[in-house]
């Protein structure tokens, strides 16, 4: 398994920080660790090499060379001196010219590489009776460049290896307590580096619900600033929906009060009354008041049922389309205006929840119909190229083009607006057509005076078989005016 998949379970930044440090730089102590014991141990041997090559010259010095064949010259006790080692076995052994042996020991193993006059010194690795030893071989040459004769002189490793061992201490235990020193270093400088963090959490934490003031970060370090700045975005986010929230309840009371006013002035009108004809005109106003606040409600609700986090299924916005226009027949007749749909026969998906979608249309025909002209005409319209879109035109009064952006603000009204709209309509549109990733324009009415409200869906999926032709196509769509239906 490698580092990097292992890495998202290390929830911990100090554990994360010596997972990726601690095993380079144990790797670095390791190599750093074996070349210095390698050097130390080079230089130190070679002070025992000398050592070895002193006794096989001091030996050379007691050899003697006549007619050709060398002897060794040596009292016992000077032997003794030669072979006395508070550590190691010494042992040495003297060859004449022909190899043959003079004197010590004949199993001393023989250098492998014959002796020459530019290099009479040889040291090498080799065993004694199955023992290691280090020898050194030392060969006297003649005038002519011919060996006279060659001393060997060999010392087992015991000093050699105490020495190893005493490196190896001297040069691994300070770098074992550098790695724990640095691993403290590191879970000390991190705990110290989330301090600020741990601060900002704590102060976070501390705050009261309703305290939305910005975090000061002028103290907190570069690395968590991001932070800082994303939670002061967030922050700055919250207050502006809160305030807004809080502008919209302090809206709905308001428009709730007058209906709500009006109904308490009546009733009490009607309770002054003792005869049920006099109360009638005051009963009246009870029942168009009590109309306003249901219907104000019913928007209010509709706003806050348009809330993001809904479930969408596929809907044939075809038939929905149609259905709701057919609904609203009634209220065009009562007007006697002209309702009429244009758009496919044949289904047409979107993905999104029909209740909404058909309170959306609710609001758009309801505008067309309330500030359409009597004895007008009123076209609801499905278009599925460039893009699908939904049109409601009608030939009414329209709406002055500098007030196509606030009409879809909560609660406003066109100064001077026929009926008892609460305002809410066309915001309750804007907030179901954006829930379903559409976008909502107001156009003048290709036909002349009057309003289109368009909803444009920019991400729709439709079924294969559900493709609406641009310009409707007699066997494909459907244009009914339901009107001239129901005059018959
Ligand atoms: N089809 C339309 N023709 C003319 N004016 C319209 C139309 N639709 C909406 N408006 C104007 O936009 C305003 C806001 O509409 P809306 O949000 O539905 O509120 P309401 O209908 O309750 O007044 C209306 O007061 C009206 O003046
Ligand atoms: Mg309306």
């Amino acid at each position: 398994m490698n580092r990097a998949s292992l890495l998202p379970r290390i929830r911990s930044l100090r554990a994360q920080l010596l997972w990726w440090l601690m095993p380079p730089l144990a790797l670095v102590c390791v190599i750093g660790t074996v070349i210095a014991y390698y050097a130390a141990y080079n230089y130190a041997t070679r002070a025992y090499d000398d050592g070895l090559f002193d006794t096989a010259r001091a030996l050379a010095q007691q050899v003697r060379v006549a007619d050709g064949r060398a002897k060794l010259e040596l009292p016992k006790q000077a032997v003794e001196i030669l072979e006395f080692d508070p550590y190691d076995r010494v042992f040495y052994r003297v060859l004449g010219a022909d190899w043959s042996d003079v004197a010590g020991r004949q199993d001393l193993p023989l250098p492998a590489i014959s002796p020459s006059a530019k290099s009479p010194v040889q040291y090498y690795d080799s065993e004694v009776q199955g023992i290691p030893v280090r020898v050194a071989a030392f060969s006297a040459f003649d005038s002519r460049g011919h060996v006279e004769f060659t001393v060997l002189s060999a010392e087992t490793l015991v000093k050699r290896e105490i020495l190893a061992q005493r490196i190896l201490l001297t040069v691994v235990l300070p770098q074992l307590v550098l790695i724990v020193v640095v691993a403290l270093l590191l879970v000390f400088g991190v705990r110290r580096g989330l301090v600020p963090l741990r601060r900002l959490a704590d102060a976070v934490t501390r705050r009261g619900y309703h305290d939305l003031s910005i975090i000061d970060d002028t103290d907190s370090p570069e690395e968590v600033r991001p932070l800082t700045r994303s939670i002061n975005e967030m922050i700055r986010r919250l207050s502006y929906a809160l305030s807004a929230q809080q502008r919209f309840i302090a809206d709905a009371a308001h428009q709730l009060r007058t209906p709500l006013a009006g109904l308490s002035a009546q009733t009490e009108r009607a309770l002054d009354e003792t005869r049920i004809e006099d109360m009638r005109p005051a009963l009246e106003h009870i029942w168009a008041s009590s109309k306003r606040a249901t219907h104000l409600v019913n928007q209010l609700l509709s706003l806050a049922r348009a809330d993001p986090g809904r479930e969408f299924a596929q809907i044939d916005i075809a038939h929905l389309l149609r259905q709701t226009t057919m609904e609203w027949v009634p209220k065009a007749l009562a007007r006697c205006i002209d309702l009429g749909y244009e758009g496919s026969a044949q289904p047409v998906f979107v993905k999104g929840d029909a209740l909404l979608l058909q309170e959306m249309l609710n609001n758009i025909i309801d505008n067309a119909i309330a500030y359409g002209r009597d004895n007008g005409a009123i076209t609801v319209r499905l278009l599925s190229r460039p893009a699908l879109q939904i049109q409601v035109e009608d030939d009414g009064s329209g709406i002055p083009e500098h007030e196509r952006e606030r009409v879809f603000e909560r609660f406003y009204r066109v100064p001077g607006s026929s009926g008892s709209g609460s305002g809410l309509g066309l915001a309750i549109v804007r907030q179901i057509a954006q829930l379903h990733g559409a976008s909502v324009s107001i156009a003048d009415a290709p036909s002349g005076n009057g309003t289109m409200v368009c909803i444009t869906f920019n991400k729709v999926t439709r079924s294969p078989h559900a493709d609406v032709p641009a310009e409707p196509d007699p066997l494909e769509s459907l244009q009914h005016r339901f009107q001239s239906d129901t005059r018959h």
